[in-house]
């Protein structure tokens, strides 16, 4: 065990993935039987088949015979097909040129960091946070300034607690600013005025700024979305998206960065993100000439996203309707992605934390969600809201008879 801890590299030995956690547990209380619940992993691709048209463009490429290498940078038609949709949705131009496809916005994340983080650089992620930014920070040395999102107010950035953290911050500038917009795990989305104050921060902070913007289109009991690249003009940053959620294709692996600004800071990065595509070769072929059919049949699309978003409104707000009415939990009213961030009343609870909290629910309710401590925010629990109303009633029901139990 020590040999081994020894030979594996210390950034190695620290990654976990706490959506993940108790999975072992979990398939050992399937096979006792009982019917395990799982709201734990927020894959449309579990709940949803992949739009048609994406699959048979997918086959197509296949018997066409792409299946080959592509350019490292990614399919040219694909990227102009990315600057069309952000022209299309936002009215935001830039070229073909200024997108890298990379396999799912998780290796833009990789590449990110790996490109702007030194052992001991800082970047500033606002909290509760998607998992995998501290996942990629931590392996390239880095250090997380972790701002709380404002829970009273929607999970919108909170000025004074970003000015905060940046002063009792003593180390080095911040190399980046990284925006989710709409949230995993809040399933919220933030105000045009926070992300305007917020940009301009990071640009008197000399500092670049990152915006993942995976579930722009599912939206929600009029939630309105702002994308950091309409209000970033002349600011140097990077724009996340892809295939995953609002195509509902996980299974692709496809992402794109888009680096829409001309300075050096950008162009630099965007330089280095090709040479690390370069490294990897080429992402998945048949999967960008799906994800081509898929941008470019704006028609289909559209009728699939209303359709989808439409059921997990439904789906959300009686989770979030169920979760208040449990008198244990709390939560914001979700407008957006897949996901309620519920706050546990602990102080109502003979149980420490909540990790204990979803130790034990598996355990005893067979409910597998994710701990809060797992996005930076302890004392929470995050429920994902695709699953069918009848499957997210009966899992509530659970939660609340484990509170129930457990009470104080
Ligand atoms: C905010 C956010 N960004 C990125 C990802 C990962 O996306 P991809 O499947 O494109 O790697 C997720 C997945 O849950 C996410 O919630």
């Amino acid at each position: 065990m020590e040999a081994a801890a020894g030979f594996i590299s210390r950034a190695g030995r620290g990654i976990e993935n706490p959506i993940l956690e108790q999975g072992g547990s979990a398939r050992e209380l399937e096979r006792q039987g009982g019917k395990l619940i799982m709201i734990n992993i927020g894959d449309p691709g579990i709940y949803f088949r992949m739009p048609r048209n994406i699959a048979w463009a997918f086959k197509k490429a296949v018997d066409e015979g792409h299946t080959n290498y592509l350019r490292e940078q990614g399919l040219e038609e694909l990227r102009e097909a990315v600057s069309d949709r952000y022209k299309g949705l936002y009215g935001i131009e830039f070229s073909g040129d200024d997108v890298v496809i990379t396999q799912g916005v998780s290796e833009a994340l990789s590449f990110m960091n790996q490109a702007m983080i030194d052992p001991g650089d800082a970047a500033v992620i606002f909290r509760p946070f998607f998992t995998e930014y501290l996942t990629y920070l931590k392996l390239s040395g880095g250090v997380a300034i972790l701002p709380p999102l404002d829970e009273k107010r929607g999970w919108d950035i909170s000025i004074g607690e970003l000015d905060d953290a940046l002063r009792s911050h003593a180390g080095k500038r911040p190399k980046y600013m990284l925006i989710t917009n709409p949230n995993n795990p809040t399933g919220t989305v933030l105000s045009e005025k926070a992300i305007r104050e917020a940009i301009e921060i990071a640009k008197d902070n000399d500092m670049f700024v990152v915006s993942d913007e995976v579930y722009d289109e599912l939206l929600y009991n009029g939630a309105a979305f702002t994308s950091v690249g309409k209000l970033a003009k002349g600011i140097p940053h990077l724009l996340l998206n892809g295939a995953s959620k609002n195509y509902m294709s996980t299974g692709l692996r496809i992402g794109f960065a888009i680096f829409p600004e001309q300075d050096t800071k950008t162009q630099a990065l965007k330089r280095t993100f090709i040479g690390m595509a370069g490294a990897r070769l080429s992402a998945n072929t048949p999967s960008q000439y799906a994800m081509l059919e898929g941008l470019r049949n704006t028609a289909k699309h559209q009728e699939f996203i209303r359709e989808k978003a439409a059921q997990i409104a439904s789906q959300s707000v009686h989770a979030a309707r169920l979760v208040n009415e449990t008198g244990f939990l709390t939560t914001v009213q979700p407008n957006s992605a897949f996901y309620l961030f519920a706050r546990i009343h602990l102080d109502k609870l003979s149980l420490r934390d909540d990790r204990e909290f979803v130790e034990l629910l598996l355990r005893e309710q067979k409910v597998q969600l994710t701990r809060g401590s797992g996005f930076g925010m302890p004392g929470f629990i995050r429920i994902v809201t695709l699953p069918s109303e009848a499957v997210l009633t009966e899992a509530i029901r659970r939660i609340k008879r484990f509170c129930e139990d457990h009470q104080r």
